[in-house]
């Protein structure tokens, strides 16, 4: 588990990037406290809406019912919420990264929420998304024949990405695998 540098949120100033500090740019007490609440809402709050399509596609897959309600009800979560919610958790945790001590690329748990969270950001906006959309299309309008294969694929990527979602979740509570080595310049000073 790496240390909480939150003791003294003022002693020192915010390293962003490899130990450098930038003075320019800072979150305050209260703006942390406020970025970091609307960042765990909406990164949670994500999961929350990604668990919701994942169970309502599945029943569309393997419940045996008509298919059209529950996909009708999952594309309208993946129009309305998925974009603006994922995007608002990938600044917010951004905005907490360069403006506090943690920094993007000094801690191991940070630089892979980054790198899982752009991937998830792109995978359910391009790729899972507009496939529920499609096969809601499908299941509701006379005359588009529904492939009950593409259905299951659809539940199967969004299990899978679900499973990466709630990965990024522990990787936030945990914080593991600690700090990033520092490259050390000729007069040993680290960078
Ligand atoms: C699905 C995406 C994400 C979820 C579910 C998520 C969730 C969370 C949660 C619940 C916390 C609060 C943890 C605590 O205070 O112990 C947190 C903190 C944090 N997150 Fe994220 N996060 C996500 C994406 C990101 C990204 C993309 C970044 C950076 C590039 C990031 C950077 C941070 C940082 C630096 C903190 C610590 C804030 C502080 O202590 O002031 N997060 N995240």
């Amino acid at each position: 588990m790496t240390a909480h540098p939150t003791g003294d949120r003022s002693a020192s100033p915010p390293k962003a990037w490899t130990g450098r500090p930038m003075p320019w740019f800072r979150l305050g007490r209260r703006w942390r406290a406020l970025v970091v609440t609307v960042h765990a809402a909406s990164g949670v709050g994500w999961l929350g809406i990604h668990t919701s399509v994942l169970v309502l596609v599945a029943t569309a897959a393997f419940s045996g019912a008509d298919p059209a309600a529950p996909l009708t009800a999952a594309a309208t979560l993946v129009r309305t919420l998925v974009l603006p919610v994922s995007i608002l958790a990938l600044v917010t945790g951004l905005l907490l990264s360069l403006g506090t001590p943690w920094g993007l690329a000094r801690h191991y748990w940070v630089l892979a929420k980054l790198v899982l969270t752009l991937a998830l950001v792109l995978g359910s906006n391009l790729s899972i998304g507009p496939q529920v959309v499609a096969i809601a299309h499908a299941a509701s309008t006379p005359g588009v024949e529904l492939a009950p294969v593409d259905v299951t694929r659809t539940a199967i990527a969004l299990a899978l990405s679900g499973v990466v979602l709630l990965t990024v979740t522990v990787l936030s509570t945990t914080k593991p695998f600690g700090r990033v080595a520092r490259r050390r310049t000729a007069g040993g000073h680290a960078r």
